[in-house]
């Protein structure tokens, strides 16, 4: 890893306005404070088909899904801030992380973008239970995919009433829960980078 750690940050949502949006950008944000190099990205540039084993067999692994696996590898971690959706991770997170799960070369180089990549996991909702469902299964589906998740999280209930002005969490409990997400990522991102092959 460089002495500035690079850390990608998106949400898993499109929607304008998008609460996981916000939620990401006030990662980018606290992550800015602390030193790191941040990238946030839309998922909206990587946009994939619905994933389908026919299909990556006929036409390879999609354009979209090796620039964001390329993106990931140059970056020593990411933070994904995801919604909920029936109690689970909403399908353009799944689709894109299941793309990226196929991914093992990049011409006759190995790729495995995920692998042993640290992340760390932010969920909000319209509702009370802030997307906690959905940032469990999220955090299982990243494990099965063998990155390092680190503990600590930051669930964001009532995202229409969650943000100031100046797009900053109005609770002093979710500020303090955002950085400890963040600093525990950046220690993980900095571990996760010294182990890599
Ligand atoms: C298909 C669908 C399913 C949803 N299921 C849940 C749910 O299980 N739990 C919840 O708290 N909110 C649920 N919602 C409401 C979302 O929290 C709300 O639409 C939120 O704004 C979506 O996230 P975003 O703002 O990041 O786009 C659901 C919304 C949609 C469209």
């Amino acid at each position: 890893m460089t002495a500035t750690p690079r850390l990608l940050v998106f949400a898993g949502s499109v929607r304008s306005g998008a609460f996981s949006g916000k939620t990401a950008d006030v990662a980018q944000k606290t992550l800015a404070l602390q030193g790191v190099d941040v990238t946030r990205i839309s998922l909206l540039d990587y946009t994939l088909p619905i994933y389908d084993q026919d299909l990556e067999k006929e036409e390879g692994i999609p354009q979209n899904a090796m620039k964001l696996a390329r993106l990931i590898a140059s970056h020593d971690g990411m933070l994904i801030a995801t919604p909920e959706y029936n109690g689970s991770v909403p399908p353009l997170l799944k689709n894109t992380i299941d793309w990226l799960s196929r991914v093992r070369r990049d011409g006759d180089k190995a790729l495995n973008p995920l692998a042993g990549k640290a992340v760390g996991l932010c969920s909000s909702s319209e509702g009370q239970f802030a997307g906690i469902r959905a940032i469990s299964h999220l955090r299982a589906i990243l494990q099965r995919c063998q990155m390092d998740v680190v503990t600590p999280e930051c669930s964001v209930p009532r995202g229409g009433e969650a943000f100031d002005d100046k797009g900053d969490f109005r609770d002093e409990r979710l500020r303090r829960a955002m950085a400890r997400v963040v600093t525990a990522l950046v220690e993980q991102a900095a571990f996760s980078a010294r182990m890599e092959p």
